[in-house]
């Protein structure tokens, strides 16, 4: 798709969401962002090989057409053997088509391995919110961030990932980065140079409350769920609801 239409990235945590973002994406991230937006935890470090299997099996039911990319969180790819017997656990139980990684020189070992396994791997540079410290900063503003970032995409792409994610990348690198690069890369806070762009689904559709710089809300979903649910409430205290016509 890389120079012929855009790739539509959502992510997705369970498969009612995944149902519908299934009609509108080219893949599906089961983001260890999940982390924070379910669980409220301050660092995606927490988030379980157990919680992202779980959720993934949920999405998995959801996606029928998009490519399904899952998350391999914090601490599963420390060491070449744990990573390969992470990712095949993933794509095992969750029947996932890809696993990401996140990172670039310092984890080539395992992303080459995984790749000699046939296991399809997305890249993630720029951000990394696994390892980030402190608060969401663009990446790419010194002449040795911008050296290195260019270094580790080509790498990843030498070692054969399909696509890398690019967080919060200063535009004009991302933009460098992405006609370097024969694979695409998707965007996430990085402008509209990248091949394609990832929100977190419920960012964007107004579910989960966030400030971050890139996030638009296209939507405010919470006044539709609260419409619906005082309507529910309403209706039970005066008695309509149920009517005869919902009950047995
Ligand atoms: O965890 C996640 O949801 C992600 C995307 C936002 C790129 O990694």
């Amino acid at each position: 798709m890389k120079k012929k239409s855009k790739i539509i990235c959502l992510t997705s945590y369970s498969k009612n969401i995944a149902e519908e973002a299934d009609k509108h994406a080219d893949i599906i991230l089961v983001g260890d962002s999940l982390g924070s937006v379910l669980y409220n935890y301050n660092t995606t470090k927490k988030v379980t090989l157990t919680n992202m299997i779980d959720h993934s099996k949920s999405v998995r039911l959801g996606v029928k057409k998009s490519l399904m990319v899952v998350d391999m969180p914090y601490n599963t790819y420390r060491s070449k053997s744990s990573a390969l017997k992470n990712a095949k656990k993933i794509i095992k139980e969750t029947k996932c088509d890809a696993v990401k990684l996140e990172g670039g020189k310092k984890i080539i070992r395992q992303i080459k391995l995984l790749i000699k396994n046939k296991i399809p791997v997305m890249g993630h540079l720029g951000l990394l919110p696994q390892t980030n410290k402190g608060k969401f900063k663009s990446k790419g503003g010194s002449t040795k961030e911008k050296k290195q970032l260019i270094k580790d995409s080509l790498l990843l792409q030498d070692c054969g990932v399909f696509s890398i994610v690019l967080e919060c990348v200063k535009t004009s690198l991302a933009k460098q980065i992405t006609e370097k690069l024969k694979i695409p890369t998707i965007g996430i806070g990085s402008s509209a140079y990248c091949d394609g762009q990832v929100l977190v689904t419920d960012d964007l559709i107004g579910l989960n409350n966030t400030k971050i710089k890139f996030v638009k809300k296209f939507i405010n979903i919470k006044k539709h769920i609260n419409l619906g649910l005082k309507k529910f409430s309403s209706e039970v205290r005066s008695q309509k609801y149920p009517s005869k016509k919902y009950s047995y």
